[in-house]
């Protein structure tokens, strides 16, 4: 397609404004074959269960042919499904049968690196090759013999490993791999990969997808000092340094265009650990056609020090709300947000922000989950949030099973960190509280897996489980149910403008959202105890109606722990 073709039919009608998409996590979702692993046909088994939900989308994390060091974002084949998770008839039939429901289906795209296994990257090694610049190779630090210890070209760490350089004898270099030596950076700066990856996106949009979550997207364009041979700075675990480099709106440009990504009305999510609210704004602004949204990580990683997610710090609502603000207020005039607490990489919501005791799980659950769908622009639901999943009792190094968390521990233990410190962090905010089984029923495993599943279900699973918030008409489930059709019957929900009330509030997490002359007012009780209501600092609750709540009762001054309220305001 030319620039001007695609200039001419690039009008994307923002279907995905008014979506709520869910985040299926296929390995940890729902075993067919009783092999203790989840699988597509699993996935498809229970589609009948997500068209219940409401959901308008579901993302797929990867399923593609991978040696899984990281749990499959370390990606040896594109174009083939990994057996771990059946075939690619298995997945066209996903996907027929998920289109059949009026479900969206799109797939996750992680191309900031492949794997070392991936053939490209097989070919790359190879000194003189005609893909040796499709990775990042350079050559031992000046002085240093290729190979020993701190030979590496400079003092980068990696995300999962203590450097971001490998060394690979075959030709005496290093080669770049921002997450881990199994997952080696591509060169966006050689334009026969960026071309390989968009064909590679085609063959995707004619097998019948429906868009694309791009794993850190922002990574994709390096820093200058590195694209130049020179030394990255020395800590890129935090990917402040290295995100949102020179060329990244000219990728995401180029990708749309060659892609036809807008063209097609596509949906694309960026994940973008780094990006500031200007970022976003810049990427999401649909005159142009970057990306239709992003993920930011700033509320995700308040409650730690810096970039160091395993640096536990207190976290006061003010600071939780008042960011989330910032974002709507950002985005308000351009742009457009994504709503998250929960995905495969974080602990669970309702343990991290709420309270999972058996008396406030529920209300916690379904408080934090107004809050967020409240809020302006596309929801995602983690699977497991919609029923109010909780973080496993993870105790023991033992129990955890991510490349990440155990990179950390052998790390912090080498430079002498306690265990009991260690394991507060991994027990706070290691990934594997995501990755536990699907809790579907009370029959063993959960009615996951016949067989051993391949990470223990959380034992809570007799109480907490789908099968008995189906039962329940004031579950958590249906709460949800209720939050995703609000969004899909009211403008306002969807299109309104947002603004913060009692921002400093320790308990109370109270905004409007104003469209004409419609205004919804919420109040939600972010805390375990009652919290009284500001009623002169908001607008007149005379006028108010409850249209969503988590108590019966709608008007009185006090909330109840966990008690929150949609309320329609007069006009
Ligand atoms: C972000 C993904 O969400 C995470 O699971 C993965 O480890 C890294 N990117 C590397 O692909």
């Amino acid at each position: 397609m030319s620039p001007a073709d695609f200039e001419r039919t690039a009008r994307p009608d923002g279907w995905w404004r008014s979506a709520v998409v869910y985040q299926i996590y296929p390995r940890s979702f729902q075993d067919s074959n009783g092999d203790g692993v989840g699988d597509i046909p699993g996935i498809t088994s229970r589609l009948d269960y997500l068209a219940e939900l409401g959901v308008d989308v579901l993302w797929l994390s990867p399923v593609y042919r991978s040696p899984q060091v990281d749990n499959g974002y370390d990606i040896s084949d594109y174009h083939d499904v990994d057996p771990l998770f059946g075939t690619l008839a298995d997945l066209d039939e996903l996907i027929a049968a998920a289109h059949q429901r009026g479900l969206k289906l799109i797939m996750d795209l992680v191309v900031n690196h492949t794997s070392d296994q991936h053939p490209w990257f097989i070919e790359s090694r190879e000194p003189g090759s005609a893909k040796r610049d499709w990775y990042f190779w350079r050559p031992a630090r000046p002085g240093h013999e290729p190979g020993t210890p701190g030979a590496e070209p400079d003092d980068a760490h990696a995300a999962f490993a203590p450097s971001a350089w490998t060394y690979d004898p075959r030709s005496g270099e290093y080669y770049l791999g921002i997450f881990s030596p199994g997952q080696p950076d591509l060169n966006w700066e050689n334009p026969q990969v960026r071309h390989a990856v968009h064909a590679m996106m085609r063959w995707w949009i004619d097998r019948g997808v429906d868009g694309f979550r791009m794993d850190v997207i922002n990574l994709i364009s390096k820093p200058s000092a590195l694209t130049s041979g020179e030394a990255l700075d020395p800590s890129p675990a935090g990917f402040g340094q290295i995100a949102n480099g020179p060329r990244l709106d000219e990728f995401l440009v180029e990708m749309n265009r060659e892609v036809g990504l807008d063209a097609q009305n596509l949906l694309t999510v960026g994940e973008m650990p780094g990006a500031t609210v200007e970022v976003a704004r810049r990427v999401t602004d649909p005159a142009r056609h970057e990306l239709n949204m992003v993920f930011t990580f700033e509320h995700v990683n308040l409650d730690q020090v810096g970039w160091n997610k395993w640096e536990l710090a207190d976290l006061p609502l003010p600071r939780l709300k008042e960011n989330l603000a910032q974002w709507q207020d950002g985005l308000a005039e351009a742009g457009w947000n994504s709503l998250y607490y929960d995905n495969h990489d974080q602990p669970r919501a309702v343990s991290r922000f709420g309270d999972d005791s058996a008396e406030h799980r529920v209300n916690s659950a379904k408080t934090l989950a107004t809050v967020l769908h409240l809020h302006k622009g596309t929801p995602y639901i983690y699977q497991g949030e919609e029923f109010g999943m909780t973080n496993a009792p993870l105790t023991h190094i033992a129990h955890y099973l991510d490349v990440e968390s155990l990179n950390y521990h052998a790390r912090a233990s080498a430079a002498g960190v306690e265990e009991d410190q260690i394991l507060r962090s991994l027990a706070r905010k290691g990934r594997d509280h995501a990755r536990t089984p699907v809790q579907w029923d009370d029959t063993p495993y959960a009615g996951f897996t016949t067989d051993i599943p391949w990470m223990p279900v959380n034992p809570n699973y007799i109480e907490i489980n789908a099968a008995a918030a189906l039962r329940d008409p004031g579950s958590v489930f249906a709460h949800f149910q209720q939050l995703i059709r609000l969004r899909h019957s009211d403008e306002v929900v969807r299109e309104g403008r947002f603004e913060l009330l009692l921002s400093d509030h320790d308990q109370v997490w109270a905004f409007t959202r104003t469209l004409g002359d419609q205004v919804l007012l919420i109040v939600a009780n972010c805390s375990s105890v009652p919290a009284e209501l500001p009623v002169d600092s908001l607008p007149d609750l005379d006028r108010a109606e409850l249209i969503l709540g988590t108590h019966p009762d709608g008007t009185s001054a006090v909330l109840g722990p966990w008690e929150s309220r949609v309320l329609r305001l007069a006009s």
